[in-house]
């Protein structure tokens, strides 16, 4: 291999391991070059806030909010949504999150929101930043026939994920950005008002159900879950995508779903 292949290799290989996986255009662009952008007429913080971008007045640039001041901006965002299209267009808009920036688009949900059962997974990958729907992907082929071996599809069942974007090359979201997106995927499920809460994998259970124990302990047992209008049952079980690398534990999962039939014939 001559040098500039192997600058090349290497520097593809670089790309890679930072999570770049598509391509954005044909030509590369000269970041470098780019205009500086101009600064606002005004400081920041004189200009009137916007319910959707807390940290930004009209016409202004976006800066990253703090962790904690992009908790504060979601947690009064997601409040204001009275119907699940007001959250998706609210999560449209919001720029607190910066996991946004980098994905091609939001992932809200898929199914039917009227659905008694809902799944919470954790993030897209990129077959779902692609399509813009959760659990579409290899693991989600595995979700849809889980589901259909105890009679349920994607008009019997509601499913959403923690995090709404993509996090590059699909690594898994930080504590700030599920913290960030939390508030969101609890207003999601207020609003739809499952009678069953179903999550998938470690991630999940831990996040909205406040487990510190990992799943292979969680997994099965049945929680109480407080959707902000009542308090509902709620399921850890494993990821589809953990199943995936390790089939063997489907027999635990096929339990679990069994218990899921059970509740909701009950
Ligand atoms: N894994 C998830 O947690 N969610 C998806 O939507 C796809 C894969």
């Amino acid at each position: 291999m001559n040098d500039a292949n192997k600058d090349a290799r290497e520097l593809i290989s670089f790309y890679l391991d930072a999570g770049v996986d598509a391509l954005i255009g044909e030509q590369a662009a000269d970041r470098f070059a780019d205009k500086a952008p101009v600064a606002p007429s005004r400081p920041i913080a004189e200009r009137p806030p916007s319910p959707a971008h807390p940290h930004k007045g009209a016409g202004s640039i976006a800066a990253p909010l703090a962790p904690e001041a992009a908790v504060m901006a979601a947690r009064q965002a997601a409040r204001t949504a009275d119907t699940l299209e007001a959250l998706r267009a609210l999560l449209e808009a919001f720029e607190g999150c910066m996991l946004r920036a980098t994905a091609t688009r939001l992932v809200f949900a898929d199914g039917n929101p009227q659905a008694r059962v809902m799944f919470v997974g954790e993030a897209p990958g990129r077959d779902e930043d692609i399509a813009g729907l959760p659990f579409v992907g290899r693991s989600g082929k595995l979700l849809d026939q889980m589901m259909a071996a105890i009679g349920l599809d994607r008009t019997s069942a509601y499913i959403a994920n923690i995090v709404p974007w993509r996090p590059p090359g699909n690594r898994t979201p930080t504590p700030q950005e599920s913290a960030i997106c939390l508030p969101f995927i609890h207003r999601q499920i207020e609003l739809a008002d499952p009678d069953i809460l179903v999550c998938l994998g470690q991630p999940s259970t831990q996040t909205l159900l406040g487990t510190r124990e990992g799943i292979t302990r969680t997994r099965g047992r049945w929680f109480k879950f407080d959707t902000g209008r009542r308090e509902i049952r709620a399921l850890a079980t494993y990821h589809p995508a953990f199943l995936l690398r390790s089939p063997l534990q489907k027999r635990l999962a096929w339990r679990d779903f069994l218990a899921l039939q059970k509740a909701l014939a009950g």
